[in-house]
């Protein structure tokens, strides 16, 4: 019981889900709502010349259609300059323009989801269609360097030492482009608001939404109200892998939907409705060079991203990033450009940039040792960087070559033969890779606040939003370890802004931000409960020192005579209320002395039909580095989760944009490959635990994101050394083999 993190502890809101009582978006039933359908435009480029709504204005039980030809005006333009890369440009009817297809241009409101689907269906839209264009690769040429998607921590460009020169003086050079499509985030639950409008000037939100405070400035400040005044609540999430980080057209149009019919609003974006207006995984062609020496020493690296952006804002994909950390090399160029097209702006997906990076980089680095005819492991530990290459600083906590030692050991890779194509069953080829997985340790200011009830129940108060990942679980673990309760005896409650503030759920840094906070809230709360003991001329403990006394099972006992003692619930019931503490996590500004990564290594089995092309991956293991691991359970998940969608990378996802349309293709769940439990072999996950304290407190680095990265690389290069066929642009599927 006291060492309460790191238990693998069942999710404590599970009961609730399994039985239905977690209650997500849409499942908040607010008396008087109306239901709206969004009406999307049918092409990408040009301007509505007309919208008859004679017809679905006669449905009955249709409240309003809103479009932009009475649609009220914000008090900010959606389009506006905020100076944060991650807000997006919105279109939310205040002008005619069709920027991309599948952009928002009307909002049907009725008494009933099915009659405001019907009347939507049977509005007449006219187009002036102008010419679009949604291609990457034939505009190349039009590549520039990004202006405003560049954030601090990723500059689009970097250089050390010489790269020509290192080119140069290798051995080997190797030189290639890879491809990753356009991927689009398909989670469990899609996205949803309910707008309720308290008078002209007080809003509530029950939001999908990753970053409940963000959304709140966004739409304090399109609205122009204060942000006070606009409450935005997320207790439950399915999922949102990045896509619900940003405030999206949707949540605006429900917001304007309610004030329009002066009625609350519930809107959900249905299935094929989540291809294009939310974010979607921008496609990569990335060029990488590599020079090398005989004996496999790196003597140079180049990796040039080219993504796409939308015509009218910015979002760079920065997938060149791990090409400037994660190997000792001297010469070193990486850069980022995009190209404009009519689509919706790409977003962040789990791992922005690092997933596509590492898939591209870690092939490059297969190629090269193959090249070389040296172990891929074998080279990938003679050019490990022991200090962060990049800015020269001390790692906080790197335990990459136990990681790549344990994997190594545990998935047998020392009977991998070096010649690819030589272990078969048969007609089927078995092939054997490995790749790295690397992402930033990120952390941001939270506040959090615990109260101790005087029955003996902890509350754990903070914004923050749980994705589904386990965050109330992690904070419980937190408090209760503070706290020395056992967790159950903890109630988290989070997921509303009048809760104390905290960053968005992204970047993986849910865990070290708020779970910091919550370790010092509760940690100062033992600290007040000491104080209180010992300065109260009724308790045992009166006149003691407040570091004389600990806290054990409930109960404040004198270290050095533990029969002086008494309970909390005595305590508590002379103060004659619960007795609480609030912290303010900060950032320590000695951490940036440090680079600060969470690392791991991925290793796959494909066996591939020699005669089909199909490829089984059947064996999939990742030994990971995420500093503390808070639950082994939720761990584990995530892990196991990361490593499947680095399975859909490589082999399955492919949004398919028609060129001559400009539409998707394959623009719904059913259409939109995805691994399912078919495809999916048992996945093995273990990790190197090493806190990291300079990263938090509490020792984590950060899980979500890390196991995407590197699991796609290593099933490519396990078709590779199970075919000797390298096929560059994922996904890989058959007919790329035949
Ligand atoms: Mo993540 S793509 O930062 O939600």
């Amino acid at each position: 019981m006291p060492h309460a993190i790191g238990q693998p502890l069942t999710r404590i809101d599970g009961r609730l889900k399994v039985t239905g009582r977690a209650r997500y978006t849409t499942d908040h039933r607010i008396p008087n709502t109306a239901h709206a359908v969004l009406v999307m435009s049918a092409i990408a480029k040009g301007r509505i010349a007309s919208i008859d709504t004679r017809a679905a204005g006669r449905v009955t039980g249709v409240l309003a259609v809103v479009t932009h030809e009475n649609a009220s005006r914000l008090a900010t333009p959606p389009d506006a300059e905020t100076g944060n890369p991650s807000t997006r440009k919105l279109q939310v009817l205040q002008d005619d323009v069709v920027r991309y297809p599948n952009q928002p241009i009307g909002v049907v409101v009725a008494e009933s989801l099915e009659a405001a689907r019907e009347a939507a269906a049977l509005l007449v839209v006219q187009y002036a269609a102008e010419p679009h264009d949604v291609r990457l690769e034939p505009r190349l040429g039009q590549a520039y360097t990004p202006r405003h998607a560049a954030r601090a921590d990723q500059p689009p460009e970097s250089a050390r030492g010489d790269v020509a020169r290192g080119l140069a003086a290798a051995d080997v050079r190797h030189e290639h482009v890879y491809r990753t499509p356009l991927e689009t985030h398909n989670p469990m639950e899609p996205h949803a608001t309910i707008a309720v409008w308290d008078g002209p000037t007080r809003l509530a939100l029950h939001d999908a939404t990753q970053g409940i405070f963000g959304a709140r400035k966004r739409i304090a400040a399109l609205f122009g109200l204060r942000p006070e005044d606009v409450r935005v609540i997320s207790e439950f999430l399915g999922g949102g892998f990045g896509s619900k980080g940003p405030t999206w057209s949707h949540v605006v149009l429900a917001a304007m939907a309610a004030r329009h019919v002066g009625r609350p609003v519930k809107l959900a974006l249905a299935r094929p409705q989540m291809f294009g207006p939310i974010g979607w995984r921008s496609p990569t062609r990335q060029a990488i060079a590599v020079g090398a020496r005989r004996d496999g020493t790196l003597t140079a690296l180049r990796h040039e991203t080219v993504a796409l952006t939308s015509s009218f804002d910015e979002f760079m994909e920065p997938a060149s990033m791990p090409s400037r950390m994660l190997y000792s090399c001297p010469d070193v160029v990486t850069s980022h450009r995009l190209v404009r097209a009519d689509i919706g702006t790409p977003s962040y997906m789990r791992a922005p940039g690092w997933a596509p990076g590492t898939y591209a980089l870690e092939c490059a680095i297969d190629e090269m040792a193959h090249a070389l005819e040296i172990d891929p492991l074998a080279f990938r530990l003679k050019n490990h960087a022991d200090r962060d290459p990049e800015k020269n600083r001390r790692w906080s906590t790197k335990a990459l070559r136990e990681c790549y030692e344990v994997g190594a050991e545990q998935f047998g890779w020392k009977a991998r033969p070096l010649i690819p194509g030589t272990l078969r069953d048969g007609h089927v080829r078995i092939g054997w890779g490995m790749a790295t997985a690397v992402y930033p340790a990120h952390r941001s200011p939270a506040s959090a606040r615990v109260r101790l009830e005087p029955d003996g129940l902890l509350i754990v108060e903070t914004g923050s939003q749980d994705l589904g990942t386990g965050t109330y679980t992690i904070l419980a673990q937190i408090a209760a370890e503070a706290m020395r309760l056992p967790a159950t005896r903890v109630r988290v409650r989070i997921g509303d802004t009048e809760l104390p503030e905290t960053p968005v759920s992204g970047g993986s840094q849910t865990a070290a931000s708020v779970g910091t906070a919550v370790h010092l809230a509760s940690t100062a709360l033992r600290q007040k409960l000491i104080q209180l003991a010992v300065g109260d001329g009724r308790s045992p403990l009166s006149g003691l020192a407040v570091t004389d006394v600990a806290l054990e099972n409930g109960r404040l006992v004198a270290r050095a005579a533990p029969s002086r003692n008494e309970t909390l619930q005595a305590l508590l019931a002379r103060v004659g209320m619960g007795v609480d503490a609030r912290a303010d996590a900060e950032l320590d500004p000695a951490h940036e002395r440090y680079a600060s990564y969470a690392f791991g290594a991925e290793f796959a089995e494909v066996r591939v039909d020699g005669d089909l092309g199909q490829i089984r991956v059947s064996r999939l293991l990742g030994v990971f580095d995420p500093g503390r691991v808070l639950n082994a359970k939720t761990a584990r998940s995530q892990f196991a989760g990361g490593m499947v969608w680095g399975m859909g990378i490589a082999l399955h996802e492919d949004t398919v944009l028609d060129e001559r349309l400009g539409r998707v293709v394959n623009g719904n769940l059913a259409d939109y490959h995805v691994p399912v439990h078919a495809d999916v072999p048992a996945i093995e996950v273990q990790w190197v635990e090493r806190p990291d304290e300079h990263v938090s407190a509490i020792g984590a680095k950060g899980i979500g994101e890390l196991p995407i990265t590197g699991a796609a690389a290593a099933i490519a290069n396990a078709v590779f050394h199970a075919t000797g066929r390298r096929v560059r642009d994922v996904p890989i599927t058959p007919d790329k083999l035949l």
